[in-house]
């Protein structure tokens, strides 16, 4: 049986000034909306108890499974209003696949994709007023869906019962900067995901191994760590919480290509597919960070970005490491910024959505 996801409306709703007051000077994961969805799943009884409800605390034993092997997966999108007051996902199938994908992953149950898309247009339509307009920038509702072990009991199997959930966010952009460029610190003490790791889900416990490398980072001027493969130290993986992009003197646009220990990000795959619409090949291989600092240096890769749902195309300034500084430039470079227009084009209704991504809600 499908889930419907049946409100249950807060008896204390957020007054439009409150809201208003949120919208002007949202930041990132500070504030959220008045409701949330939920369902659990049972071992012996699948999904149900699915309902969205007013937005608070979850109540959980201190035996909890997920606080002690953190055996959870999340995902994260966003809803955005159009010019004319219409609110649209893009591209929300994608993140519904990859939550099943990590799910499998750590062993959670899948949630059927229609599924997901109901619990995040509920979500969505009750709280509507939440979701902010432009503001002629990247303003959006960043939606969080999630699932975790949520069965008391220390045994390390996988739990017998789990709780999914979608928790929504006005946000503006993830880098207090906005689009200023970034410096990315390049760590050869800490790796983020090995061969037959987790690298390709999208798991808490990713983001916790890479904290220490993020402040790592921090220490040395950087506002986000790349990490190399496990394996070698030689090839260039992912930064701590998005895909790398670079862009060459001959239009080529290089990415990593996906080894199974990289996040299959739904925008690089979005940016990869704009690429040769935009005049640029999109190329997904091996690349050496080796590569990558020699051609910076010698001037033929220009510009470089971080992509995300959250950081959308952030562009790199430099790349720094224990090795030396590998300089791009203070200023966005040109394709950096054409890349990141046509994608927010569509995502805002702009631009005519040739691909099909964007999904009406309300
Ligand atoms: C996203 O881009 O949605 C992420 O999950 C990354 C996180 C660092 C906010």
């Amino acid at each position: 049986m499908p889930l419907r996801f049946p409100l249950t409306a807060t008896d204390t709703p957020s007054t439009p000034e409150k809201i208003a007051g949120i919208h002007a000077d949202p930041g990132f994961g500070v504030y959220f909306t008045d409701h949330m969805a939920v369902a659990t799943w049972r071992k012996d009884g699948g999904w149900s108890d699915d309902a969205v409800v007013p937005y608070g605390p979850f109540q959980l034993d201190p035996s909890t499974a997920v606080l002690h092997y953190a055996q959870e997966v999340f995902e994260g999108l966003k809803a955005y209003r159009h010019a004319d007051g219409s609110i649209w996902l893009f591209r929300p199938e994608r993140n519904a696949e990859r939550l099943n994908a990590s799910a499998r992953r750590l062993m959670l149950p899948e949630l059927p994709v229609d599924d997901f898309l109901t619990s995040i247009e509920e979500l969505v339509t009750v709280d509507a007023a939440w979701v902010p307009d432009a503001h002629g920038g990247e303003a959006s509702l960043y939606l969080r869906p999630f699932m975790f072990a949520n069965e008391s009991f220390l045994g390390v199997r996988a739990a017998h019962q789990v709780t999914y959930s979608v928790i929504a966010s006005p946000v503006g952009p993830y880098f207090a900067g906005g689009v200023k460029p970034v410096n990315i610190w390049v760590t050869d003490a800490y790796s983020r995901a090995g061969k037959g790791g987790t690298g390709a889900a999208k798991c808490g416990g990713n983001y916790a191994s890479s904290l220490i490398a993020q402040y790592e980072g921090a220490e040395h001027g950087c506002s986000q760590v790349l990490f190399a493969d496990a394996g070698t130290g030689v090839n260039t993986e992912e930064l701590g919480g998005m895909n790398i992009m670079v862009v060459t003197a001959g239009g080529e646009l290089i990415t990593p290509a996906l080894t199974g220990t990289i996040l299959e990000g739904v925008t690089r795959d979005s940016i990869l597919t704009m690429a040769g619409e935009l005049g640029l090949t999109p190329v997904a291989r091996p690349v050496t960070l080796a590569e990558i600092f020699e051609r910076i240096d010698s001037g033929d890769i220009v510009e470089a970005f971080a992509c995300g749902t959250a950081a959308v195309l952030t562009p790199v300034a430099e790349f720094r490491s224990h090795q030396g500084n590998h300089v791009i430039g203070d200023e966005p470079g040109p394709r950096t910024m054409q890349i990141r227009s046509a994608i927010l084009d569509v995502q805002y209704g702009r631009a005519d959505d040739v691909h099909g991504w964007l999904r009406r809600v309300v």
